[in-house]
């Protein structure tokens, strides 16, 4: 059984939690807030051995051998560094640093203490990501020249405090949702050549949408991230050969769409994940720890760096407009 802590018990743990308990080699041993009170509530609520009233306590237990950090992400580097410097495995929620220069300082801790890091990119480890891919690797699409992904939803009414649109607590649409089609495009097609973004801001300096253009040598790629209103979160991959739907809301998908360019052939795959879909991610950080990896290479420290390093690309790009 893999013993794991929780870091920071707000939205997101809540949904993990029940993902782990699916798992049935996972064990949610320990639990940690600033607040004693909401610990041991939740602890109680998911069946938790252990409540802290620290993130402290939690790293010093020598029983929790991995850590998932859903703290909002200005803090991902603080705690994942802690975590890892106390030898425990991490798997941080995305994005793994608020920019490329604290994801390389998170890679180079995980290598001096020799542990496991992870940036918790689910949607690379959903069945139908994994299925997408494959059918892209056996050419059954042909060339990609199209790619087209976004991710929007209405923020406005949350609180201006909140993780989602206080600047301080690294808000703004780019690193919280505009990170999933910048993904797509980067594990479909790599890094671009070159970059067209442009944004808009509220008057606190915080971030509310993104459109960006991928110019890729033989492909182009259109993506979109923004809080001010929804958006149909359907992802098109579009080559010589076939057109690849996936299936709103296409991060967590449940199946796609293959269609032939011929118009011939129409195929519907069904792909349900098991719980919401962290399933799947949690399963491979119990794949990496079996082997004594510290990364995993399915979603690499390469992979989190590269793909930081174009979430900073794309905000010097808008800069720019
Ligand atoms: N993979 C996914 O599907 C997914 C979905 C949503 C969010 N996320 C990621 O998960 C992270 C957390 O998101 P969330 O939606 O769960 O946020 P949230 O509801 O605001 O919860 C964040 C938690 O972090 C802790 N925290 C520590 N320092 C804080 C501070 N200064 N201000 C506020 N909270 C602080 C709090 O827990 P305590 O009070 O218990 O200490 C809080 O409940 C983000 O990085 C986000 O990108 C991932």
């Amino acid at each position: 059984m893999t013993h794991w802590g929780i870091i920071g018990l707000g939205s997101i743990a809540h949904h993990f939690v029940k993902d782990l308990a699916l798992v049935p080699e996972a064990k949610l041993y320990g639990v940690a807030s600033r607040s004693l009170e909401k610990a041991n509530t939740f602890a109680s609520e998911y069946l938790a051995d252990k409540a802290f009233g620290s993130y402290e306590e939690l790293l010093k237990d020598p029983l929790v051998s991995v850590v998932y950090i859903a703290t909002p992400h200005s803090s991902h580097k603080e705690w994942a560094i802690k975590a890892m410097k106390t030898g425990k495995h991490v798997l941080c929620e995305k994005p793994l640093g608020l920019d490329s220069g604290e994801v390389v300082e998170m890679i180079a801790q995980a290598k001096v203490s020799g542990v496991f890091l992870m940036e918790a990119l689910w949607t690379r480890f959903n069945p139908s990501m994994e299925a997408v891919v494959n059918r892209i690797k056996t050419n059954d699409i042909g060339a990609i020249q199209y790619l087209q992904a976004d991710f929007g939803f209405y923020a406005m009414d949350r609180d201006p405090k909140s993780r989602v649109l206080d600047p301080a607590l690294g808000g703004g649409s780019l690193l919280d949702i505009g990170i999933y089609p910048i993904f797509l495009s980067y594990l479909l097609l790599g890094k671009p050549k070159s970059i067209m973004a442009t944004s808009s801001f509220n008057e606190t300096g915080t971030e509310l949408q993104t459109a960006i253009i991928f110019n890729y040598k033989k492909a182009k790629a259109v993506l979109y991230s923004g809080f001010t209103s929804k958006s149909s979160m359907v992802a098109q991959i579009s080559g010589s050969e076939g057109l690849i739907t996936i299936d709103s809301r296409w991060h967590e998908s449940q199946g796609f769409k293959l269609e032939k360019e011929n118009g011939t052939e129409i195929e519907s795959v069904s792909l349900p994940t098991l719980g919401r879909g962290y399933t799947y991610e949690i399963n491979a950080v119990h794949e990496a720890l079996s082997q004594d990896w510290i990364e995993h290479p399915k979603w690499t420290h390469q992979d989190s760096l590269n793909l930081s390093e174009l979430l900073d690309a794309v905000q010097a790009a808008a800069k720019n407009q």
